[in-house]
């Protein structure tokens, strides 16, 4: 009887089928002084291989006597799936001030807490790598975000949900006071890991709230990630306007080529809780209009300042959760962000910058 008809003897105990018709034979080779047969299991791991080779040594020495019988074992090799990081996340938009404390915090999580509420999947990352302030404003100072290992051993961080907002900060790792005295290296090399080794999942935009003024973290997040698009925070006055001028000219320069989606204008007026009509320009008026036009770039919106949001971000509840002026006024940014995003969709998407070295 010829090999391939002795092989159909012996059966796979799981598949209850022979082991020609189940195809686990690859190759039979006869020679003058050998016979070698080469099996590929269906499996990474089976349990009956062994057995099986037992069975095929014995039946082929009954009938060829005469000949060494080898039997070569292969199974299939595990696929792994690389990890690729914000593989599923649509839109990256970074939030930018010229300096600290004109509420870019403040609009990154209220907008992303109004763009979950319209059904949006959105995630914010505090960037603000040298001041992190986002755990504080969602209440979350005390989670401690879980590592889980990704197949091909990629350790990955996964970020802590709240109010519908997938969080990431720095600040959840390290003291935030202790994060004021990161040095540039350490600083990039967080911010990189909180992107890229980050289990973002599907989102259809991510927010990213950046250190004020323009640095190494600015650089950094340009060249790990193809930045969407970046929205401006600024307050009336002059000497903000000036130092959002230089942030827009580093989004715009050739070699970076960021699209400025707009510009937020906070702490616009002063309306005191008790006189809910009246509009106190305590920082200049209208600053971010004359901007914009100057730019041409877009006014998103006109945040008004007023205690409750203040008092808001200290107590961890973002704003737009409440019926109120000042969150109607979160709301409305928010529709003009999204237009703003759907203009900029339209045109060739952004590449990540190639910084090259001399
Ligand atoms: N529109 C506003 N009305 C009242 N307080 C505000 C407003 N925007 C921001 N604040 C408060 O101003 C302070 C600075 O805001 P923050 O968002 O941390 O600024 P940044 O991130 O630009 O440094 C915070 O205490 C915040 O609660
Ligand atoms: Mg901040």
């Amino acid at each position: 009887m010829n090999i391939q008809e002795l092989l159909k003897n012996i059966i796979h105990p799981e598949l209850k089928q022979n082991i020609i018709d189940a195809n686990i034979v690859q190759s039979i080779e006869e020679n003058d002084n050998n016979i070698i047969i080469t099996l590929l299991f269906k499996k990474q791991v089976d349990p009956f291989a062994n057995t099986i080779k037992r069975n095929i040594e014995e039946l082929l020495k009954k009938h060829h006597a005469d000949k060494n019988i080898h039997v070569k074992l292969q199974f299939p090799e595990k696929k792994v799936k690389q990890w690729q990081p914000l593989a599923d996340v649509k839109n990256i938009i970074a939030i930018a001030s010229g300096k600290g404390g004109v509420g870019k915090s403040t609009v990154a999580s209220n907008l992303a807490v109004s763009l979950a509420m319209n059904g949006y999947t959105v995630g914010l990352l505090d960037a603000d790598v040298y001041g992190p302030s986002i755990p504080k404003m969602f209440g979350i100072e005390k989670e401690k975000p879980e590592v889980n290992i990704h197949e091909d051993g990629t350790e990955l961080i996964k970020p802590i949900k709240k109010y519908g907002v997938e969080l990431l900060s720095i600040g959840l790792f390290v003291d935030p006071s202790q994060a004021l005295i990161w040095r540039g290296a350490m600083a990039t090399s967080a911010l990189k890991q909180l992107i890229e080794q980050t289990a973002w999942g599907k989102l259809d935009i991510l927010l990213i709230d950046l250190p004020p003024g323009t640095g190494d973290i600015h650089l950094t997040l340009v060249q790990t990630v193809a930045v969407t698009g970046v929205v401006i925070v600024t307050t009336p006055q002059e000497v903000a306007i000036a130092d959002v001028i230089k942030g827009i000219s580093m989004f715009r320069n050739p070699q970076i080529n960021v699209p400025v989606l707009g510009i937020i204008e906070n702490m616009s007026w002063f309306t005191p809780a008790e006189l809910p009509n009246n509009k106190y320009f305590i920082f200049g008026k209208d600053g971010g209009i004359r901007m914009a036009n100057e730019f041409n770039v877009r006014l998103l919106g006109q945040i008004p300042l007023v205690q409750e949001i203040c008092e808001a971000g200290d107590k961890g509840i973002p704003l737009v959760n409440k019926h109120s002026i000042e969150a109607e006024a979160f709301r409305n940014t928010v529709v003009h962000l999204l237009e703003s995003l759907n203009e900029r969709n339209k045109l060739e998407p952004t590449k990540k910058v190639e910084i090259k070295y001399k």
